[in-house]
């Protein structure tokens, strides 16, 4: 038997504790699957999470009836209710730790997480869930329906899914480079730009005099990114979002570098890439946004963004050791650029979907 808390936003209240309880069972999942908590979402970030302008999240924990914990909890619920732009969907994800599975556990979670986005008049679940390594092709693998990718059928999260209801939209790649990447390797992978394009990086915070056109391309990212049958429509950005995502980054202990092209003749830009990174991990690094707006793609620009990144990285984070970026497995350009670079695979999720 098991009791679910709420986890509260204010850090007074008397089930705080639980936000240290979603971490330490997140942080267990991700060990069985990963084998490593690069990807472990901390306190100061999950509390973050729990008051955001664009979007709110609701978080569940699982214990032991009447245990009041943080080590003790069993399983979370992660429930992001988008405000702005896919108001329409609920993403929800459900994690029970290994040791605890097979008791009806996550669909207790499941079932009070779809509670919340039913009341909360969403129409379409999407959730994901991880699996390393990519099977090969066969009897045991479940096909993208994008054509591009696969999971293992005999898993814990598949089974699940599918006996939850949910169809499989598409597999997404998850990969890691090394670093410092060789100047062997970026080398014959630089280009000059010519005189049109200029690259320019900011960290930490954003130049002022391209707060509009950064919210230009993280709107076309949110269209432009493939999601294969994921119900998901235009995520819009204006220039106050962008700052307000820069403020709430620094508030969360996020470092992050960006890479702008700025097309001369026309004062606007032209593409960007970003990277971010908890600053309590100086080895780790997750890729961010990556985008060439539709009319100057073709000229190199997204490989430029990448390594004028790549450049400027050792500068801030020395003791970076690695980078993480996930891709849909049809993304064939992008993949392209990052397996030049010396990304390698190093597992897959899967994007799920259901209507509510
Ligand atoms: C997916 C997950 C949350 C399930 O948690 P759980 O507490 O074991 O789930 P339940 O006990 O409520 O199982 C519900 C149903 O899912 C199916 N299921 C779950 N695990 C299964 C397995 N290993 N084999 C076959 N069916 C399975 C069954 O239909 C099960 O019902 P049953 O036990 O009556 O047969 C858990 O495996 C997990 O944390 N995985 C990693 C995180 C993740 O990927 N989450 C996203 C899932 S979309």
């Amino acid at each position: 038997m098991i009791d679910l808390v709420h986890v509260p936003a204010d850090p007074a209240h008397p089930d705080a504790w639980t936000v240290e309880g979603t971490v330490h069972v997140s942080d267990a999942v991700d060990l069985a699957i990963h084998g490593s908590t690069d990807f472990a979402v901390d306190v100061p970030t999950t509390r973050a999470t729990l008051s955001e302008p664009h979007r709110k999240v609701h978080r569940l924990v699982a214990v032991p009836r009447g245990s009041r914990e943080p080590r003790t909890v069993v399983g979370r619920a992660i429930i992001g209710l988008p405000l702005v732009g896919n108001a329409h969907v609920a993403v929800v994800y459900v994690a029970v730790h290994p040791d605890w599975r097979r008791r009806g556990i996550g669909s207790t979670l499941w079932d009070a997480g779809l509670a919340i986005a039913r009341d909360a008049g969403r129409r379409v679940v999407i959730s994901d869930s991880s699996y390393a390594p990519e099977p090969p092709p066969g009897p045991d693998a479940l096909e993208s329906p994008t054509g591009s990718g696969r999971i293992p059928l005999h898993d814990d999260a598949t089974r699940f899914a599918l006996a939850r209801g949910f169809t499989l939209e598409q597999v997404v790649r998850h990969s890691v480079l090394d670093l410092p990447v060789a100047e062997s390797v970026l080398g014959p992978l630089r280009r000059d730009p010519g005189p049109d394009y200029r690259v320019h990086t900011m960290r930490d915070e954003y130049a002022a005099e391209w707060l509009d056109q950064l919210a230009v391309l993280k709107t076309r990212m949110s269209t432009d990114a493939p999601s294969a049958g994921l119900d998901l429509t235009e995520d819009p950005w204006d220039a106050d979002r962008v700052v307000a995502n820069a403020a709430d980054m620094r508030s969360r202990g996020q470092g992050f570098l960006v890479a702008v092209v700025e097309h001369v003749p026309t004062r606007t830009l032209a593409a960007f890439s970003m990277v971010e990174y908890p600053l309590d991990k100086p080895a780790v690094v997750f890729q961010g946004d990556t985008l060439v707006l539709r009319e100057h793609r073709g000229n190199g620009l997204g490989m430029l963004a990448k390594i004028a990144v790549l450049d400027a990285l050792p500068g801030v984070r020395p003791a970076a050791e690695r980078i993480h970026t996930w891709n849909a497995q049809e993304n064939a350009h992008m993949l392209a650029i990052n397996v030049a670079l010396g990304f390698r695979q190093a597992s897959v999720d899967a994007e799920w979907q259901r209507a509510l």
